[in-house]
């Protein structure tokens, strides 16, 4: 087996890696949610363009449902080893959020270790967009942290797997907006589970992290009927919407807002919002929120059951942006994308009912029930089709 550590950022050239089942994965990475089950990774490549600065991984979990789509982080890792963990961690939750979400498309992800402000160039991006377009439709890009549609229209003229383009490129453009109406879906289905109804009017949510996504959930539960409470370290994020919804109040950070008598918390800010020290001070019964990767490690999904607070697995509640975007690969409709990211609600209700019959926490049935579906209609390949 080829020892992917041991490649050093100048040494490495372009480079496949065909990770198998006798890879000892776990020793790696360490992948968080979802669980860390499955035959691991079908392909992982390594993008090098010394003159453009290009060094990127892009990941292939699983294609068992189809092309592998997921984004394009451009971050400045500290090391090589911390962009393939990152890489190998993200790409395994799109498999499962693309299941999930009903698509049918696999699950994949990219990093370009850099700093975006600093680095990224056309000729940086139309670089990795050759690496993409060599992979032939197993992979699909799309936006994530660092990148943006403008960036992805751009890796467009190298590729024709690109999604999450401008809307004057035909594209789906800002997938905050099915992210957060996705959200908002979960969470009635949520509260329809802890409440009785599925309506958060009368409910106090507190969203931490008002950017983007936040923001716009922000609105659909003022509409709703619901009391908001916000906190973000970011002071013009916090008066984007202080200017515009001047009923919603705000909290000094994260601490205040867990602590704070809320019904619904809702993480829109980063990952492991949800661990052994903030669970016990969580005085909400209901989460959903957007950011990726909530639960530190899979045990907090058993500390939550256990203080009786009902989580809606992020990966569930969070695909409407790549519902959104992946339409793209159809020709984009948003409505069509809209009534998809509407049956979050009755996925997220089927996960819970399926976590009560099997005894288990949500993001565990939320894991098989994704686990099933690649199983079952990824089989199907195996049916010959006599051409
Ligand atoms: N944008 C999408 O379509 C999408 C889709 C799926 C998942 N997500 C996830 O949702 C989360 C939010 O995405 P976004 O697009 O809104 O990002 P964003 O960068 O626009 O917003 C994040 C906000 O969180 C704030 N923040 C950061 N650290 C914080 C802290 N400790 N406490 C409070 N606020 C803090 C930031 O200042 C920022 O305003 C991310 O985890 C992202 O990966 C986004």
């Amino acid at each position: 087996m080829i020892d992917v550590f041991g490649l050093s950022h100048k040494d490495s050239g372009p480079l496949s890696v065909t990770t198998g089942a006798d890879r000892n994965e776990s020793s790696t990475a360490s992948p968080s949610s979802p669980g860390r089950r499955g035959p691991g990774h079908e392909q992982v490549v390594f993008c090098s363009d010394e003159r453009s600065g290009l060094y990127a991984i892009i990941a292939v979990y699983s294609t068992a449902l189809g092309p592998a789509l997921g984004g394009t982080r451009f971050y400045p890792y500290e090391s090589e080893q911390a962009a393939l963990a990152d890489v190998l961690n993200l790409s395994r939750s799109m498999a499962y959020k693309n299941a999930l979400a009903g698509l049918d498309l696999g699950g994949g992800k990219a990093v370009i270790i850099g700093d975006p402000s600093r680095d990224k160039s056309e000729a940086l991006l139309r670089a990795y967009g050759r690496f993409v377009e060599s992979l032939g439709g197993r992979y699909y890009t799309a936006c994530d942290v660092g990148t943006y549609s403008e960036d992805m229209d751009v890796v467009a003229r190298e590729s024709s797997y690109v999604t999450g383009r401008t809307l004057a490129h035909g594209g789906a453009g800002d997938s905050s907006i099915l992210t957060s109406f996705g959200v908002f879906q979960g969470m009635r289905a949520a509260a329809e589970h802890a409440f009785g109804s599925p309506t958060l009017r009368g409910r106090r949510v507190g969203v931490e992290g008002v950017g983007k996504v936040g923001r716009r959930l922000v609105d659909l539960l003022l509409e709703d009927g619901a009391e908001v409470v916000i906190c973000d370290v970011n002071e013009e994020a916090v008066d984007l919407v202080r200017r515009s919804r001047p009923s919603v109040e705000v909290v000094a950070d994260t601490a205040a807002l867990i602590a704070s008598d809320i019904d619904v918390y809702a993480p829109c800010a980063l990952g492991g919002a949800l661990n052994e020290a903030t669970v016990p001070l969580l005085r909400a019964r209901v989460v959903c929120g957007c950011a990726n990767n909530q639960l530190a490690d899979p045990g907090v999904g058993k500390l939550l059951v256990e203080r009786g607070i009902l989580y809606a697995p992020d990966y569930v509640v969070n695909s409407g942006g790549v519902i959104q975007v992946a339409d793209e690969i159809e020709g984009f409709n948003m409505e069509r994308a809209r009534a998809r990211a509407a049956q979050i609600f009755d996925t997220t209700a089927k996960i819970f009912a399926l976590a009560a019959d099997d005894g288990v926490p949500p993001a565990t049935a939320a894991d098989r029930l994704a686990e099933r579906r690649m199983s079952e209609v990824g089989r199907l390949r195996g049916i010959w089709l006599g051409r």
